[in-house]
């Protein structure tokens, strides 16, 4: 099925967000290693942040490694560090050449020295472009980034630059990580699991979840194109009835 023709160009989601899971049962399934599973699912990142540009999305954010994802074996660890190591180094050229900025979120200052500063080079050399901004998630965890931002307003209210009374949904949006991206209308997860796994939990209060039973590395753009068309079948309600959202 060609979905990419089926998609309403004027009518995208803003921001598609994804949890890549299931490189390790993929792995699995051809009798390789684990690593092996995270490697193809680099095929699969290439492959959506490309059909990303093809359609003129603005965000994607991808869910590359939770601060969870710490307590896997040091092997496994070390090896996705070095992977995406590689990986960004190799990609910032074709990043640029496509007009793709890359931004991330996380505790970025937790990784290896050598993959802290593959990113901040990345990020240097592609801000000015304007195409497709691409949000990578490492060693992230949602409740981490919001006890974060509880503490800065906090500490502001201590310091009287903010009122008590000027806490509200959008100064908390403010103080996020994500305070430039908008939030996600579409999250998508792999793997057949059904669950948010302490990813951007404020951020997603209205997002549409799109579950796939796809293994994150036979994800493909199409795969994308397909869950951005069921999207726009939905009726986005927010509380109202359907009759007050078609007159
Ligand atoms: C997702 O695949 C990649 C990361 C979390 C880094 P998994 O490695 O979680 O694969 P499964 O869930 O074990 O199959
Ligand atoms: C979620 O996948 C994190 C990423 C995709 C980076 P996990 O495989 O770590 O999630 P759980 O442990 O199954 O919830
Ligand atoms: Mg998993």
């Amino acid at each position: 099925m060609d979905y990419k023709s089926l998609i309403n160009t004027s009518e995208l989601p803003g921001h598609v967000a994804i949890i890549m899971d299931g490189n390790g049962r993929w792995a699995k399934e051809h009798n390789k290693p684990r690593i092996f599973g995270h490697k193809n699912g680099v095929l699969s990142v290439r492959s959506v942040v490309e059909g990303a540009g093809e359609i003129g999305l603005k965000y994607l954010t991808l869910y590359a490694f939770s601060t969870e994802n710490w307590n896997r074996p040091k092997v496994e660890v070390t090896a996705l560090m070095q992977l995406l190591v590689a990986t960004i180094s190799k990609e910032v050229s074709t990043l640029n050449k496509n007009n793709v900025r890359l931004l991330t979120i996380g505790d970025i200052e937790s990784l290896p020295g050598n993959c802290e500063k593959e990113l901040e080079k990345a990020k240097e050399k592609t801000k000015n472009n304007t195409g497709l901004n691409l949000v990578l998630a490492l060693s992230y965890s949602s409740k981490t980034e919001i006890v974060n931002t509880v503490k800065a307003i906090a500490k502001d209210v201590s310091e009287a630059k903010i009122g008590l009374d000027e806490i509200n949904d959008t100064l908390i949006d403010d103080y996020l990580e994500t305070a430039t991206i908008q939030d996600p209308e579409l999250l998508i997860r792999t793997s057949g699991e059904y669950r948010i796994s302490n990813f951007l939990l404020w951020q997603i209060a209205y997002s549409e979840l799109y579950f796939t039973d796809k293994l994150w590395p036979d994800f493909t753009k199409d795969d994308l194109f397909e869950a951005i068309v069921n999207y726009q079948k939905r009726e986005r309600r927010f509380g109202m009835t359907s009759e007050q959202l078609t007159n």
